[in-house]
């Protein structure tokens, strides 16, 4: 039996994906990359706007000349549109064999029995956290030498626009024992970075284990020489984490830290917790702590109500921070969220026309940054072969940054040690000087 599994969507997606290919494989199932001679097709979808929603549903249409010509083709719909639509799905379409939530993964092989003996359409979207006490050694991860590990699930707030606390649920961590023995685990496997996930991990809490402590224990995982941690909110981010960041050597001095809006208006109407102000304060001390730390963030524009003044004052925002990379949104009014209730004149064409100047301001602050590393020698872990051919390698420096060199394919998996030699907005150029003991 062959399965191929499509993912849209975050990290935590990706994962997620990779527990299913986990869970199939114990059943047995072997991975095709071709859609037309698996058995089993798991779509795992997103949900964050509305866009994502549809590429699902466009990809699940092409599939029916593909189930017409084999029935037995089985189709199970996972994600965050699982979660978000249930029961509609079926109603939607008739190609989709069963229905399965993000926090319901370990009932696959469940449904799949269903599915083949009482020939039904079965839906699961129990919230029972199973991703966080999934046992994340099960997982067929990714090649590569990063490894994604769930810390927590779900979030408990209240922001306006996000789908996520109804896709996700309430918050849940795994004990920190298990994510120990976990990062222990991929170690074991070769893999050489960990990225700690969860949609709002600076609230991870095992008894008085916070995500500072948490960063700490996992300081003596042996073979682990990065380590990462996604997504962040501002609010929570505490000294006490900050200070774990500057004091654990193997903790990247980089971060992703969403702030959405340059306006205290805008924060205010999307129920954010925190002011301008305030996120530039935690700037500021995440830049004294971490000195060369790289910043990342997301910006939605468009925002119903969103005047010329509150844009202006996001603009203001991104150039005075020059974060070194900014994934920019227009607002899309996601199904039982409050914003998708709000009056909102804006018009689509300026919305659209404010992104554009905003992404290409964000490019000029990108490549500037990106030229004064000309020159420098960074240690790149290489995760690969470029796009750009078979003899370019694509890695990424401590400080997330995409570097590309020639070098021989022996080298993936492994640290090298590059001069930066020309930059571009998104990644940089370089060559290889010598080999970094790992
Ligand atoms: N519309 C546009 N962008 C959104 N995001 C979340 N919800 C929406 C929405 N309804 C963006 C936020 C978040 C990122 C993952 O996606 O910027 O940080
Ligand atoms: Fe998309 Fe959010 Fe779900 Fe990730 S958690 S897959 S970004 S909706």
């Amino acid at each position: 039996m062959r399965y191929r599994i499509e993912t849209w969507g975050c990290q935590m997606n990706v994962h997620d994906s990779e527990k299913l290919a986990g869970v199939l494989e114990g059943l047995g199932y072997h991975g095709t990359q071709e859609a037309a001679s698996a058995d089993l097709l798991l779509l795992n979808t997103c949900s964050i706007r509305e866009k994502a929603e549809e590429k699902a549903f466009s990809f699940l249409g092409s599939l029916r000349a593909l189930k017409q010509m084999r029935p037995q083709l089985i189709i199970g719909l996972c994600g965050c549109v699982a979660q978000q639509e249930g029961e509609e799905i079926f109603k939607r379409s008739d190609l989709v064999d069963f229905v399965l939530g993000p926090r319901a993964i370990a009932s696959l092989p469940l449904l799949l029995d269903e599915v083949r003996t009482r020939r039904s359409r079965p839906l699961d979207r129990g919230l029972r956290d199973d991703s966080v006490r999934f046992d994340g050694r099960l997982a067929r991860r990714n090649p590569g030498p990063r490894a994604f590990l769930t810390i927590m699930e779900g979030c408990n707030k209240t922001c306006t626009y996000c789908i996520v606390p109804t896709t996700r649920g309430r918050e849940l961590s795994k004990p920190a024992a298990a994510v120990v023995q976990e990062a222990e685990f991929v170690a074991g496997q070769g893999y050489r970075e960990v990225e700690l996930l969860g949609q709002n991990v600076n609230a991870y809490r095992d008894g008085k284990v916070h995500l500072g402590d948490l960063l700490g224990l996992l300081q003596g995982v042996d073979g682990i020489r990065r380590l990462r941690f996604t997504t962040s909110h501002p609010a929570h981010l505490s000294d006490a984490i900050v200070q774990a960041m500057r004091d654990c050597p193997t903790v990247c001095n980089a971060l992703h830290l969403p702030v959405q809006s340059g306006s205290d208006a805008v924060l205010e109407r999307m129920r954010r917790g925190y002011t301008v102000r305030r996120y530039r304060d935690r700037v500021d001390r995440l830049r004294a702590a971490v000195p060369g730390i790289a910043l990342s963030t997301d910006i939605i524009v468009g925002y119903p109500g969103e005047t010329g003044e509150e844009f202006d004052a996001t603009l203001r925002l991104l150039q005075d921070v020059e974060f070194d990379q900014v994934y920019s949104f227009v607002f899309s009014p996601r199904p039982g969220t409050d914003a998708a209730g709000e009056p909102d004149d804006g018009e689509q064409a300026l919305k659209e026309s404010r992104l554009h100047e905003l992404q290409q301001r964000q490019r000029e602050i990108q490549l500037r940054k990106n030229q004064a590393l000309v020159g420098c020698v960074t240690e790149v872990l290489v995760d690969g072969f470029s796009r750009m051919g078979d003899s370019i390698l694509k890695g990424r420096t401590r400080c997330n940054r995409v570097v590309n060199f020639p070098g021989p394919g022996s080298l993936v998996g492994e640290y090298a040690c590059v001069e930066i030699q020309s930059a571009g907005p998104n990644s940089l150029e370089g060559r290889r000087i010598a080999a970094v003991r790992p």
